[in-house]
Formats: structure tokens, C-alpha cells, sequence
């Protein structure tokens, strides 16, 4: 497993969880099992509804939980879809969800998935391969509007206007196909070998990684379901790995904290929304020293949990 992906705080998720003999959880990004095995040795005795919208980390998910098969249902669907697939299999409530978000390292390391910018490949970046809609679809149709606002939103890149008018350049020419193509195109506008183009091209792949995978959306819409299933006492756990990712969390727990959404002038509350939830984590938490030494990729993690009222 250790190869596939190594889970991130993993101790300190289940620590969170309060994981209860007879409980009912979810892990919403279940990749190679990791945080579902941490929890299932923590304590056997719990049901374990595991998400993941890519087939492969289903299967490699399977394999790597086979001692507790009884224990666990796999779920092929991406977490948006978590309230109906939980309904269909009669779960009305839970007792904690995890979302571990973004990529595995498997995903990231395997070349043909198209996530890379240095490793030749089909522009892909989608984590379900049944999905139609890919990297090489928003490269060469999108509008030069629709190309800028992706990398500016969701890469939050300076030279967002400038890469998109590259990529329409370009793509005049000949179609945008491979990874390489598209890292050229950006060493075009923010040049080659430096620190800052380097992080030019991390972040365009990321806008279209987000695009293409729709994560933002899917985030908004399972944090709600995932607050609404959520048993009193219960508590959701998200660990993000940017900063995007990370606001969402923030604003969605403090609006869930906070309840009423009547203007503050306004002297009776008539909205009728009460506090849902009590955050637990007041600044995010993120890997030691010694865990980033280990595993590099927790650098960025931030794991903020908030408890059902
Ligand atoms: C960081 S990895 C999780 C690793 C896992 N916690 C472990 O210990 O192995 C994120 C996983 O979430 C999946 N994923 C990302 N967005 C998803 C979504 N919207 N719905 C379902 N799965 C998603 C990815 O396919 C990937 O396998």
C-alpha cells in the first residue's frame, strides 16, 4: 500500500473521529485505505461506507481492506453523490465523515493519467475514467474568457490572460493533445528553469485539474450533505491540501457555526437558521515536522473538524 499512497495524519484523524464501537462512518476519499485501515484497527466494530470516484483506488481499496470485509461497503461514485448512495444502502445518518481531497500519489505518479507537467502524456487529469469531459476538452475548446477565469480562479495564476491567449495561439496552429505541448506553451509565456515558471506550470495544471474534476463544486455540495447526515456529537473531518479547498472548509463551518444569516442591523432574526455545528479545530491542523520529513506530500495538509450540534 505504501507505494500507491501514504496516508496523512492518520493518527491524528482517527484521534478526531472518537471512533464508537457501533457507529456508522464514512471516509468520503478512500484512495488505498489508509485512514479506513487507521480506523478500522482503532476500533473493528464500526460500519464503514468508503467513496471513491476512481475505479482503480475502488479496487486497490479492496484488496488492502479484506480482513474486514463485513465491516466496510466500496462505493464507485464521486462524494457529491454521497447522501443518495448512502439512502439507497438505508443509512439515514452518520457518526463522522473524512474528506482526504485531491490526488493520491498514485494518480499523481502514474504518467498516463495527464496530472504531471514534466512526464509526457494524453492531457487527461480525470480521476473517473468514465467521465467524458477532460483536460484536452477545456484546452482546445474553451473560450480565451473561460481559459483566463480557470487560471485565475482556480490556480490563482498572475499570468492567467497571457497563457490563455497562448493556448488559443497555439491551438490555431494544431490540437492541444499531450502534457509536453501544453508545458511549452506556458514556458512561452513564463519561461523555463526558474523557481517561478516552475510554479507557473504547477499551477495551470491544478486550474485544470480543478476544472476538469469539478472539485470545488463537489466539495460545496458534500460538506452540506455530510453536516446534514451527521448524528448530534458526530463530527466531519477535511483535510485540504490548498488554499482554495481550505476557504471553502472555513466559510462553510463558520455559516454552519454561526446559523443565523440575518443582516447584523437587524434587531429579530427571521432567517429561523440555527447554529449547526461547533468547530473543534480554531486554526487548522497540519503534519509534524518529522511526518513531512517522511512523506513530503503532507506539507501542505490542513485538517480542520467541526462537531455535529
Ligand atoms: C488524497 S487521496 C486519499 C487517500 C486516502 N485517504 C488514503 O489514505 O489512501 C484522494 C482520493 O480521493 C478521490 N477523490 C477526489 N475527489 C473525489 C470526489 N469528488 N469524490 C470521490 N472521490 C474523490 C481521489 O480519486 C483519490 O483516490
Amino acid at each position: 500500500m505504501s507505494t500507491y499512497h501514504t496516508p496523512v495524519l492518520a493518527q491524528t484523524c482517527t484521534e478526531y473521529m472518537q471512533l464508537q464501537p457501533g457507529g456508522v462512518y464514512v471516509d468520503a476519499t478512500v484512495g488505498a485505505a489508509g485512514h479506513s485501515l487507521t480506523f478500522l484497527q482503532a476500533c473493528p466494530q464500526i460500519a464503514l461506507y468508503c467513496f471513491d470516484r476512481d475505479a482503480e483506488a475502488i479496487a486497490e481499496a479492496k484488496s488492502n481492506l479484506q480482513d474486514y470485509e463485513e465491516q466496510i461497503h466500496l462505493i464507485h461514485s464521486p462524494f457529491s453523490g454521497m447522501r443518495t448512495q448512502l439512502a439507497l444502502n438505508k443509512v439515514a445518518s452518520v457518526d463522522g465523515v473524512l474528506f482526504d481531497l485531491g490526488v493520491s500519489s498514485h494518480q499523481l505518479d502514474e504518467a498516463a493519467r495527464g496530472f504531471s507537467f514534466d512526464r509526457d502524456a494524453r492531457l487527461d487529469m480525470r480521476m473517473d475514467d468514465s467521465q467524458a469531459y477532460c483536460a484536452e476538452d477545456v484546452v482546445n475548446d474553451a473560450s480565451e474568457y473561460e481559459l483566463k477565469r480557470i487560471f485565475k480562479e482556480y490556480g490563482e495564476e498572475q499570468q492567467a490572460g497571457r497563457i490563455a491567449k497562448a493556448i488559443l495561439r497555439a491551438r490555431n496552429d494544431e490540437p492541444i493533445r499531450r502534457t509536453l505541448q501544453l508545458a511549452k506553451i506556458i514556458e512561452s509565456v513564463a519561461g523555463s528553469g526558474t523557481r517561478e515558471s516552475l510554479k507557473t506550470k504547477l499551477r495551470v495544471f491544478q486550474a485544470l485539474r480543478i476544472e476538469v474534476n469539478k472539485e470545488l463544486e463537489e466539495l460545496e455540495t458534500a460538506l452540506n450533505d455530510a453536516i446534514m447526515l451527521l448524528k448530534p456529537g458526530g463530527r466531519v473531518l477535511v483535510m485540504s491540501y490548498h488554499s482554495l479547498e481550505d476557504r471553502i472548509v472555513k466559510n462553510r463551518y463558520k455559516e454552519a457555526e454561526r446559523g443565523c444569516v440575518c443582516p447584523p442591523r437587524q434587531m429579530v432574526c427571521n432567517c429561523g437558521l440555527k447554529p449547526r455545528v461547533k468547530v473543534i479545530t480554531k486554526r487548522p491542523v497540519g503534519a509534524s515536522e518529522e511526518e513531512i520529513a517522511a512523506n513530503p506530500r503532507s506539507r501542505g495538509a490542513k485538517l480542520r473538524v467541526a462537531e455535529k450540534l
